[in-house]
């Protein structure tokens, strides 16, 4: 079974689809995490033909999906942290409109889906990587909200921004990934559309459950 779900920033994908992972025994893939590993390498390495080079980079996943390494010419690098830092999100949506960086990440992304069951989040799953899948789910919420559940991931760290700073970055990148050209951030016609303004990430995800059991209930 595959299942596709996209959304802006802070929509509730990652900690939705992992809960799903856990209760229906799928394999999570965070391609958000791919394209945040990619920045990290161009700005570690050099953008210099950055394409070319990620073609031969292995993206790790372990612990379903919750940990991701990097891994070239037999030197890894764990990259799990160094990816959530503000730097990187600020960076991430520039090479993420590259469509040479998209048509290469996608195809390792299509590629872990092949005879998985999968349950894969981004913003162009939907549409561009996994158009077939069997469950196809577009969350959005309103900016504010977004931003006040990124600011509480922040909470009692030393290098918190501030809410002001988090709702500015999360408005940038939502326009960014929505206006490029290359796969951009919309909701497929045939994905489910769920506003969860409002909505606690455990009513998103039994409302999730119900259309996974339904699919393997032959409905
Ligand atoms: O976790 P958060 O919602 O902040 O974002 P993410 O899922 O980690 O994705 C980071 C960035 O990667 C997005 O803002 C997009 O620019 C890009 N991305 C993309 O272009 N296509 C995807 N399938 C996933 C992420």
């Amino acid at each position: 079974m595959q299942i596709a779900i996209d959304g802006p920033a802070g929509s509730g994908k990652s900690t939705v689809c992992k809960m799903l992972a856990n209760r229906y025994g799928l394999t999570y893939l965070d391609t958000g995490a791919m394209y945040r590993a990619a920045t990290w390498f161009s700005l570690k390495f050099t953008d210099e033909d950055l394409p070319r080079r990620l073609e031969a980079v292995d993206f790790i996943f372990s612990e379903n999906g919750r940990r991701l390494a990097l891994s070239k010419d037999g030197e890894t690098w764990d990259v799990t942290a160094a990816i959530r830092t503000p730097a990187i999100s600020g960076a991430v949506s520039r090479v993420a409109a590259n469509p040479r960086v998209r048509a290469v990440l996608t195809e390792k992304q299509r590629k872990y889906a092949e005879g998985n069951d999968v349950i894969m989040e981004g913003r162009d799953i939907t549409t561009v990587v996994l158009p077939g899948a069997d469950i196809k789910v577009f969350l959005t919420a309103t900016a504010e909200e977004r931003a006040k559940r990124r600011f509480a991931e922040w909470e009692g760290k030393p290098e918190a921004p501030s809410y002001e700073e988090v709702l500015e970055s999360i408005k940038r990148r939502d326009e960014a990934d929505s206006s490029r050209p290359c796969s951009p951030l919309k909701r497929a016609d045939d994905a489910a559309l769920l506003d969860t303004t409002g909505l606690t990430l455990e009513q998103v995800a039994e409302h999730i459950g119900r259309m996974i059991e339904a699919e393997r209930g032959g409905n």
